[in-house]
């Protein structure tokens, strides 16, 4: 496994201007790691589907694509871009049963953020509150939960950033590595930068204070 990553910043499809600032996960970066942990006719999921990026590259690689997210105008904007609607659930995946999905090779996600000096809860899409420790409980939760629809050896990737902030620095990144490490067995990181085009203009070139980002590499040990 390459431990160093410099990509391509893009998307095939741009979403509808309502959506132009949220953030999304280059296509380049799902299709890296969906190609190295699944073959052709594997099934990949997204427990935090967002506007399905994972989902939609995944389906273009032939995969079998699956997921979760918590806003409804997202679900539907998946389920317009794949050719199994039903695949994609609305819901929380805190709430994940094992009959939801069939067992899946791999999983490809990125969390919703959180920094230690915010107070509202990223799993309910920032609307309720939440403590920094709250949140990282429920970031096992959602692993744990992940598990019972993982296949035995399938692989889970976590792209997410540390955060600088107001002139603080939450090391989401490794808080993140630690609390999944308690559900699936740790493989490594990659560092991820981006070529070309700088994505969104917050500060610093990634959008967190970093230029660079994670994924972390997770493979289900369990049996
Ligand atoms: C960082 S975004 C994922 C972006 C996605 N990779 C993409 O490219 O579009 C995190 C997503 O998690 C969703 N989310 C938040 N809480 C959730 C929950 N409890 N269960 C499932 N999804 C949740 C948010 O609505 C958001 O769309």
């Amino acid at each position: 496994m390459d431990t160093y990553l410099a990509l391509e910043y893009g998307h095939r499809e741009e979403l509808p201007d309502e959506y132009v600032n949220e953030v999304r996960t280059p296509d380049a970066l799902v299709a890296h790691f969906v190609k190295a942990f699944t073959d052709p006719g594997d099934r990949v999921i997204d427990i935090f589907a967002g506007y399905g990026t994972t989902l939609t590259v995944a389906e273009h690689l032939d995969r079998v694509p699956f997921g979760i997210e918590y806003e409804a105008d997202r679900v539907a904007h998946i389920q317009d871009r794949i050719s199994t609607p039903t695949h994609v659930r609305h819901g929380s995946v805190l709430d994940l049963e094992p009959s939801w999905f069939p067992p899946c090779e791999c999983c490809f996600t990125s969390p919703p953020f959180m920094t230690q000096t915010m107070e509202e809860n990223p799993f309910e899409n920032y609307a309720g509150r939440s403590t920094y420790e709250e949140y990282l409980a429920d970031i096992e939760t959602a692993f744990t939960r992940l598990g019972s629809v993982l296949a035995p050896g399938g692989h889970v990737v976590v792209d997410v950033a540390n955060m600088k902030h107001d002139g603080t620095v939450t090391p989401l990144a490794w808080d993140i590595a630690d609390r999944v490490s308690n559900v699936f067995e740790f493989e490594g990181e990659v560092v991820v930068t981006w070529e070309g085009e700088s994505p969104i203009g917050r500060d610093g070139r990634f959008g967190y204070g970093y230029d660079h980002t994670y994924c972390h590499v997770f493979r289900n040990s369990e049996p």
